[in-house]
């Protein structure tokens, strides 16, 4: 066992359902089981590079249930500024990782719980191999996209939003006779648009991982009119090309940010017009899919993961991310989430389900 005083909690990357079950579920387990001090650390790696680092106190009065109801994070969250390439006016970059260990230092944290994606990951991994950064991680994203765990906190309630999307959508699409495109997020999965468009009845899931052609959607939906259905349910995920072939981006991003992807729907619904001659709509759901409350299996999943967290803290077992996996949280090597995505796998059961349902991906 580790000998551990205090334990600070932050939250990094874009924001998503469940942090802050997550937050109360580590303040719970450190401060009630452990007697822990607990601080909160605010946006992310970016509060404790300042000088004096920016912290909350977080005690019992974390153990309030509202907070499993509350969507976003209440210590803020950062999704650019690589502390190993930190941008810096005037356009240049520098290392301010020196400025991370100085931060933990000052607060005299024993353990970090960071809750964070897979750049999140590859950056906590860094400064594990860099310096003194006892950290132990917990997935969170609405994509699903990481590697090591089968289900990372956020993604399910971005499900519920983009399949009540769709139960929205099909009735006025059907009253109107017409082919409803919503694009969903995701970045370079399709989990979001697979999961979404298998509960809410899509004709068409467009994914990053399955290559399409609009002549094959375009035949998808004249054998649905063939048989007498007058409307299309088309779901796209964002990072699925254009018709043309392009990444569609929906404008400049910050410095030190990711791409900012967006806009593909309403050019794929465009092409559809023409190709089947029948009226297109495009709903872009963007951030309503992060915020709002969590999901049932959400608070779950993150209550779990934080009191695990904190376990392996305190046994002094750094270095891990804690895991969904088979129905139940386990803890696997933070590398493991750092040098791989988990894209959706076109050959794995859900896209089989999904093609036995007469779904079609664009490809046959
Ligand atoms: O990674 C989570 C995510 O919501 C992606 O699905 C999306 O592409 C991106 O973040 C949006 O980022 P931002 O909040 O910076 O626009």
């Amino acid at each position: 066992m580790a000998t551990i005083k205090r334990l600070g909690v932050l939250t990094t990357g874009g924001d998503c359902a469940g942090l802050n079950a997550a937050i109360r579920a580590v303040t719970i387990r450190a401060a009630g089981t452990y007697g822990l001090e607990v601080l909160g650390l605010i946006q992310g790696t970016h509060g404790l590079m300042e000088d004096p680092p920016r912290f909350i106190t977080l005690d019992g009065s974390v153990n309030d249930p509202s907070l499993l109801r509350q969507g976003g994070t209440i210590l803020g969250s950062v999704n650019r500024g690589d502390p190993f390439s930190f941008p810096v006016p005037g356009g240049g970059k520098e290392d301010r990782s020196p400025l991370i260990f100085r931060g933990v230092e000052t607060l005299g944290l024993d353990a970090i719980v960071g809750i964070g994606g897979d750049g999140s990951m590859r950056i906590m991994h860094r400064l594990m191999q860099a310096g003194r950064f006892p950290f132990v991680g917990i997935p969170k994203t609405i994509d699903n996209d990481l590697a090591a765990t089968e289900y990372a906190i956020g993604h399910h309630t971005a499900v519920e939003v983009a399949t009540e999307a769709l139960d929205r959508l099909q009735p006025t699409a059907a009253s109107h006779n017409r082919i409803m495109v919503l694009e969903v997020m995701g970045r370079d999965a399709g989990h979001i648009a697979l999961s979404a468009g298998m509960a809410g009845g899509a004709d068409v899931i467009l994914i990053p991982e399955i290559p399409w052609r609009v002549s094959v959607v375009a035949e998808a939906i004249a054998r649905l009119r063939a048989r007498g259905r007058n409307f299309a349910l088309v779901v796209v995920a964002e990072a699925v090309p254009s018709p043309e072939g392009e990444t569609v981006l929906a404008g400049p991003s910050a410095a030190g940010a990711m791409p900012r992807l967006g806009g593909v729907g309403a050019r794929i619904a465009a092409t559809l017009e023409k190709a089947t001659g029948a009226e297109a709509r495009v709903t872009v759901l963007g951030h309503v899919q992060r915020g709002g409350s969590p999901g049932a299996l959400d608070r779950l999943v993150a209550s779990s993961m934080g009191v695990h967290a904190v376990d392996l803290a305190v046994q002094g077992k750094f270095g891990r991310l804690v895991v969904w996996r088979e129905g139940k949280v386990a803890d696997a090597p933070v590398a493991e989430a750092a040098v791989a995505a988990r894209p959706v796998d076109p050959q794995g059961d859900l896209v089989r389900a999904a093609r036995g349902l007469g779904i079609c991906f664009g490809d046959q």
